[in-house]
This record gives structure tokens, sequence and C-alpha cells, in this order.
């Protein structure tokens, strides 16, 4: 069975609810048949933040070369409060509410906003929704008075330069050699 997302950016309850139990019914079936979900992303609720922090372990999990040290440096991961408060956290979810992907995004100088991060959860990735995150952060800063978007990147590169992102200059983080990169919005 093939599942496909379609972006939503407002909330569509009824047509989630079908969708869900459209694919839960033909999954029982054991039936081969390619069914759209839809992914809405909307502003962080404000009692979130455990759960936002506890998908970005979970996401950051997947580089094999940083597991170790973020395990043995657990503070590296953290999920401030203001960061919801402040109106700079977007939550993608497919279904029902539970988050499956966030990004962060703090107003800058100058015309530039940072995507300070962007998570997806692990069964997720690869299904267009890192993709529909960045587009909606895009949107937003430009809409916010911004001109670009910046973000350190480490071996997420690839996917960053799919999004049209290009490396700026060479920085070093806690852990390792990193990039700056930079789109246009
Ligand atoms: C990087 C990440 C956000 C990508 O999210 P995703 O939902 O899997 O990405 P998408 O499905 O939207 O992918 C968009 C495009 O990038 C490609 N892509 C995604 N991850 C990739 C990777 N690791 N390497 C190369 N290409 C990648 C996809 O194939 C897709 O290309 P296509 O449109 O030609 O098919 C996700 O893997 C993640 O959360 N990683 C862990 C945390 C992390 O590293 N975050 C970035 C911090 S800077």
């Amino acid at each position: 069975m093939a599942i496909g997302f379609v972006s939503r950016y407002g909330p569509d309850p009824l047509s989630v609810r079908c969708r869900q139990g459209l694919r839960r019914a033909y999954a029982l079936a054991g039936d081969s048949v390619d069914v759209w979900v839809t992914m809405r992303i909307r502003n962080a609720g404000a009692q979130e933040a455990a759960a936002l922090e506890a998908l970005q372990r979970r996401s950051s999990d997947i580089w094999e070369e940083f597991r170790e040290q973020l395990a043995a440096h657990p503070d590296a991961i953290e999920f401030p409060q203001r960061f919801i408060d402040n109106g700079w956290t977007r939550v993608a979810t497919v279904g029902d509410e539970t988050p499956v992907g966030f990004t962060v995004v703090i107003p800058g100088q100058a015309g530039t906003h940072e995507l300070d991060g962007l998570f997806v959860e692990p069964d997720h990735m690869r299904r267009g929704i890192g993709r529909a995150l960045v587009e909606d952060a895009c949107e937003r800063a430009r809409r916010g008075g911004a001109h670009r978007l910046e973000v350190t990147v480490g071996p997420a590169q690839p996917f960053y330069e799919k999004l049209g992102f290009v490396v700026v200059e060479k920085v070093q983080t806690r852990f390792a050699p990193a990039m700056r990169m930079r789109r246009e919005v």
C-alpha cells in the first residue's frame, strides 16, 4: 500500500478522519491501494514542549555518527518553552493532533531568520513532511519581513540542497564541523 500526503494549512478534521479510516480499513483487508493522507501544519500548543523534545531526541538518533555523543550529553537537546510562547514553533500532524515533525524559526537581524530546528518523526521520514515544514517556514519568514532563512547543517546537507539552500560558510558546532546554509525567501 502506498501512502502519500496532501498538505493542508488549516483544520480539516472530517477529511482527516475519513482518510485515516479508509487507510485502516484497506490495511486490514490486506488490499493494495494508494491512499492520500492529509497533513496539517499548525502553531505548537502551549503544553507540547515535552512531546516535541522527545520527538527531537528520536529524530536526532537517526544519525549514527552522533548517537553516542547525544546519549553522553543529553543536555545537547532541549526544547525551551519560549520557543512555543514566542510563536516560533510550527508542528506538522498527520491524521490526528499527534506531532510528526516541527520547525523552530527565530527572527534575526538584517532580514535573516534562523531555522533553529527541524525534526521529523523517524517513522514519517521521506514522505514530504520535512519539505512541507521548510516551505511553511520560508513563507512565514517572508511574510514576517525576512529576505532569507539560514540554518546550521550537519548530515542533513543533501536534504537542504534539494530544497534550494546553498552553503555560505563552514562552522564548528559543539560536536562536529558543519555548514551554514541559506535560502532566499
Ligand atoms: C532531514 C529531515 C528533516 C528530512 O525530513 P523528511 O520529511 O524525511 O524529508 P522529505 O521527505 O520532505 O524530503 C524532501 C526531499 O529531500 C530528500 N531527502 C530527505 N532526506 C534526505 C537525506 N538524508 N539525504 C538526501 N536526500 C534527502 C528526499 O528524498 C526528498 O527528495 P525528492 O523531493 O527528490 O523526493 C529528517 O530526515 C530529519 O528530521 N532528520 C533528523 C533531524 C535532522 O537532521 N534535522 C535537520 C537539522 S539541521
